[in-house]
């Protein structure tokens, strides 16, 4: 991670070499595909990391998004507890973390700005993702000005000059995909925003910007995990772990050396719904029940949680996929970070996917 200054001397650079340039010609081809051997290296702490193609970003492979403090947003200990969490994910060693302008309704990036001003060169050693374009009511808006004053807003809370990552959180049905090419442009040539995203995007969605954008898209954050097989309904078990068309892109961003952040790892919010992986209940199906008995197995086997070894499954994928964890506990964020450790071998790995294929779909 550079400092601002030497961020703004890349970033005029960047500019002049990219000026009459596609996106194509801008990415850099010596980056290594995520996950690669080449890109999967020991940190100086106690999580490996990845380099982010088409970036200088060297990130830990667990994330850390702080979403959600209990399941309202007005809470007033928002912002108390989120710090107490975030510390804790830093202290296991996660240097990346995730944010949104909504989260918390801008607490979420308050409380990640509280704790990168009490460390002093924290916020260096560090990569800050956050997003915009959902706005109250239902609307998404990526339009220029909407996006220019999102970031203008999230660099204030956050009480940084700059966003690593920029994503746009949501598809815009009514996108203009040259007003964001103009946006991005502006705000990289500022030093703003370094690198630029998508959360929730198909391929199209995604080939539709990049064909007017001059920055490279470098992540597509999306739900992904065992607890989402049911993620496209009626596609074939296949659609967790390659994708159906149109629905999730993890075989599209392999393609592209885009990164795959997979959201709701262990399932978010709903984690307590039935069908609950961690936990059969007792009116449970014998499917789901067999699904539990396989992820106590492993976990027994390589000694961690049921829930570290859903998040082992993902890491263990080739695609160099980010799991973003939201534990708001801190014994569930070192529990979810012992993940890092366990190695799967193919037939746990396929041993898991056939256990939680054949669950029923339940939405
Ligand atoms: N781009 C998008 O549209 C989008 C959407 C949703 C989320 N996100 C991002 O992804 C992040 C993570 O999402 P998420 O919170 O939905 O993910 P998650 O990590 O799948 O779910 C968190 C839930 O799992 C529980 N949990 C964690 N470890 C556990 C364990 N060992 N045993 C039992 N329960 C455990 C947590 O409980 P406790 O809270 O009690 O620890 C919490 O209820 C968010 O913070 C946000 O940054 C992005």
């Amino acid at each position: 991670m550079s400092t601002r200054r030497e961020f703004l001397t890349q970033a005029a650079l960047a500019t002049l070499m990219a000026s009459g340039t596609t996106q194509a010609a801008s990415a850099d081809p010596a980056q290594p595909a995520p996950g690669s051997p080449a890109t999967t290296t020991k940190s100086a702490g106690a999580l490996k990391t990845y380099t982010i193609p088409h970036t200088d970003l060297v990130v830990t492979r667990l994330c850390y998004g702080n979403a959600m403090i209990g399941s309202d947003w007005d809470s007033a200990d928002f912002i108390a507890q989120s710090v107490t969490v975030i510390r804790a994910a830093h202290e296991q060693g996660i240097t990346f973390f995730d944010t949104a302008d909504v989260y918390g309704k801008g607490k979420s990036e308050l409380a990640l700005g509280q704790v990168l001003k009490a460390t002093s060169g924290l916020r260096r050693q560090v990569v800050i993702q956050s997003k915009c374009s959902n706005r109250e009511g239902g609307v998404i808006d990526s339009s220029g000005e909407h996006i220019t004053s999102a970031v203008e807003g999230s660099l204030q809370r956050l009480g940084t000059d700059y966003l690593d990552i920029l994503l746009l959180h949501w598809p815009d049905s009514l996108i203009e995909p040259q007003e964001v090419g103009r946006a991005f442009d502006d705000l990289h040539r500022a030093g703003k925003v370094r690198h630029f995203g998508v959360s929730n995007y198909s391929p199209y969605q995604i080939e539709l910007l990049r064909k007017h954008l001059h920055q490279p898209l470098v992540a597509n954050q999306i739900q992904l995990g065992l607890a989402h097989w049911h993620t496209d309904p009626g596609a074939s078990k296949a659609a967790i772990t390659h994708g159906a068309e149109g629905v999730i892109s993890l075989d599209y961003c392999r393609l592209q050396d885009i990164q795959v952040q997979a959201y709701s790892p262990l399932k978010g919010s709903n984690i307590g719904k039935p069908p609950n992986l961690l936990n059969a209940a007792a009116d449970a199906t014998p499917e789901v029940r067999k699904a539990v008995d396989t992820l106590q197995d492993l976990a027994h086997t390589h000694e961690v949680s049921p829930a570290a070894i859903m998040l082992a499954w993902l890491l263990h994928h080739p695609a160099g996929i980010v799991p973003i964890i939201g534990a708001t506990k801190v014994e569930h964020v070192v529990d979810n970070c012992a993940a890092d450790r366990v190695q799967l071998s193919r037939a746990e790995w396929y041993a898991l996917l056939r256990a939680v294929a054949p669950i029923e779909q339940h939405t």
